[in-house]
């Protein structure tokens, strides 16, 4: 199993460039934020408890989706391997991952960080609060935090993965399929 990261800030293009990198590459796509979604959707306890936080652009509880991709990866089994979107998103979920991945002989064998604008983000972000409405999008002000959040909580990340060696900038403007040409280049070496 080789496992990617895709990483980058919120309106960076993780979740449009994994739907298309996981049916190209045969891998199981994990986005900790569409099954927060799923969860407040479905109506449950943990889904009502979530939605609070996430419409304030804050970071929920390390436990609830650490819990929650521990569950994905044990019942995954027919892949070539796994990229995590939106996780890990501070170091104490890295090293919960980590460790989870080394538990079943597996490890992260890269993590792709897409490089975009910060005013590219805003436009982004802006442009599918019109079109699809995602409650989180829809005030600058909470897009704001998620920016700031990213900074301060979940860019450390990188340097401890510059560390471990497996840190690959990927510039992240341009169209989706630049962009999705860039990302698959790198990925083939590893698969
Ligand atoms: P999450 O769902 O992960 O959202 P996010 O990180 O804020 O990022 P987005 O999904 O908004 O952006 P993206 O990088 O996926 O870009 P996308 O492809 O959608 O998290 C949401 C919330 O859940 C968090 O705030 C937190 O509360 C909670 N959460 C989730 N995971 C957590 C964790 N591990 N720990 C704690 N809390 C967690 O693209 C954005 C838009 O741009 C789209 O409309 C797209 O069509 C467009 N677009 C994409 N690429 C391009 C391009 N090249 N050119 C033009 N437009 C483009
Ligand atoms: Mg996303």
């Amino acid at each position: 199993m080789v496992n990617f990261l895709i990483f980058g800030p919120p309106g960076s293009g993780k979740g449009t460039q994994s739907v298309k990198l996981a049916e190209k590459f045969n891998l199981t796509h994990l986005s900790t934020g569409d099954m927060l979604r799923a969860e407040i959707a479905a109506g449950t306890q943990l889904g009502i408890k979530m939605s609070s936080i996430m419409s304030k652009g804050e970071l929920v509880p390390d436990e609830v989706v650490i819990e929650m991709i521990a569950a994905k990866i044990d019942s995954s089994k027919d892949c070539a391997g796994f990229l995590f979107d939106g996780f890990p998103r501070t170091v104490a979920q890295t090293v919960a991952l980590e460790k989870m991945l080394n538990d079943r002989g597996m490890k992260i064998n890269s993590m792709l960080v897409l490089d975009v604008e910060h005013d590219e983000l805003v436009k982004r972000l802006v442009l599918r609060a019109e079109q699809s409405g995602r409650p989180d999008d829809k005030d600058p002000v909470v897009i704001k935090n998620r920016i700031d959040v990213y900074k301060a909580k979940t860019e450390p990340i990188i340097d401890y993965c510059r560390k471990r060696g497996i840190y690959q900038p990927i510039n992240g403007m341009g169209t989706i399929e630049d962009i999705f040409g860039r990302l698959s280049r790198n990925m083939k070496k590893y698969l």
